[in-house]
């Protein structure tokens, strides 16, 4: 089996500059903190994918059933032939909305991007085996910044889902979702799937899981730092923390320092201390509210055709139209 050729608009140079600007920022910030986009090594990515099966995540396993139940009223609703996935990672819960295209007959071409290179190159050819005739053309980007550079043409409907959207902050989030409106052509339409604001005890576990995962995965952007940057992170020494904010409606992921330490960061030359029980922010996870997040489209000209819940009202998927 050929592997799929992906196009690089992030090239390893490119992110590796990136990786330092954002570095340098976060780590000379008050409190310091660090983009989540950064967790997404092989490792990271690997880990993620564990995370989406543990018992107290109910994002990914809510939006799967959304997708099972909805996807043939997603895709007769958008005629799309080309599926784009923005943060594609495996595409596990995407083959529900290619079977449905197909099934309509309209599916031609799906045009995953992520930043992880090993997670797109893995599922490029798996979903190039499984749908013979299908062009599926991966690429490495980032979703804040290389979106004009997707490829037009056709009828296509741009996937964000998993909840993504939210790991923005809420000026990324606005210029994210204008940079989404700016990509598509009238007529054509965004699926979003986002978290929704619900009970704090269901949340906060589904962030702070009793084997660990995910405080691994939260530690991993530091062996990213160690590996990527030549710094001297003592992994170990930092604990998993995950909090819900009430005001702003978003969980929050840091990592604390269980003592004090100096961190030298040989790539940049710099220093960075830690005093002890110091917090770095590594991660918001924002929960949304229906009228907020249909406001929020509606505000750049993504006009809402489709909203569909979970019976507990933990998830929800949202189909929206350029106009
Ligand atoms: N959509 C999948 C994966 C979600 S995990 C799902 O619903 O399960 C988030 C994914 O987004 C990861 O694969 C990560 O590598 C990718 N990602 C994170 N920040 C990104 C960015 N700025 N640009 C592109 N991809 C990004
Ligand atoms: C990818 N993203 C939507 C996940 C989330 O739920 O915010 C990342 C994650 N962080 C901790 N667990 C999962």
């Amino acid at each position: 089996m050929t592997a799929p050729h992906l196009d690089v608009h992030l090239s390893p140079d490119a992110a590796e500059q990136a990786l330092r600007r954002d570095a340098l920022v976060g780590l000379t910030a008050e409190p310091k903190w660090l983009p989540p986009k950064w967790f997404y090594d092989d490792r990271g990515s690997e880990l993620f994918e564990e995370i989406t099966a543990l018992p107290e995540y109910y994002p990914t396993r809510t939006e799967r059933a959304l997708l099972a139940e909805h996807a043939g009223a997603v895709a007769a609703a958008t005629g799309a032939d080309t599926l784009v996935e923005l943060g594609s990672g495996s595409s596990e819960k995407t083959r529900l909305l290619l079977d449905a295209m197909q099934e309509q007959g309209t599916l031609r071409r799906y045009v995953p991007q992520d930043v992880s290179r090993s997670a797109l190159a893995a599922a490029t050819a798996e979903v190039a085996a499984e749908y013979p005739g299908v062009q599926v053309q991966g690429v490495v980007g980032d979703f804040t910044a290389d979106l004009e550079a997707l490829p037009r043409g056709n009828r296509r409907m741009i996937a964000f889902l998993g909840g993504t959207l939210g790991n923005l902050v809420p000026a990324e989030r606005t210029a994210f979702l204008a940079a989404v409106r700016a990509a598509l052509v009238d007529g054509e339409h965004l699926l979003l799937g986002v978290g929704l604001v619900t009970d704090p005890q269901v949340l906060v576990p589904a962030y702070d899981d009793a084997a660990g995962v995910t405080a691994e995965f939260n530690r991993n952007v530091l062996h990213v730092l160690n590996r990527e940057l030549g710094a001297n992170f003592d992994v170990d020494a930092f604990e998993h923390v995950a909090v819900w904010d009430a005001e702003q409606e978003w969980i929050e992921m840091r990592l604390q320092a269980t003592r004090a330490m100096r961190v030298h960061v040989a790539e940049l030359d710099l220093d960075v201390s830690f005093a002890a029980g110091e917090q770095l922010r590594t991660e918001v996870s924002a929960k949304f509210r229906l009228e907020g997040v249909q406001a929020e489209l509606a505000a750049v000209g993504l006009e809402v055709a489709g909203t569909w819940t979970d019976p507990d009202q933990r998830f929800a998927l949202l189909l929206a139209r350029a106009t």
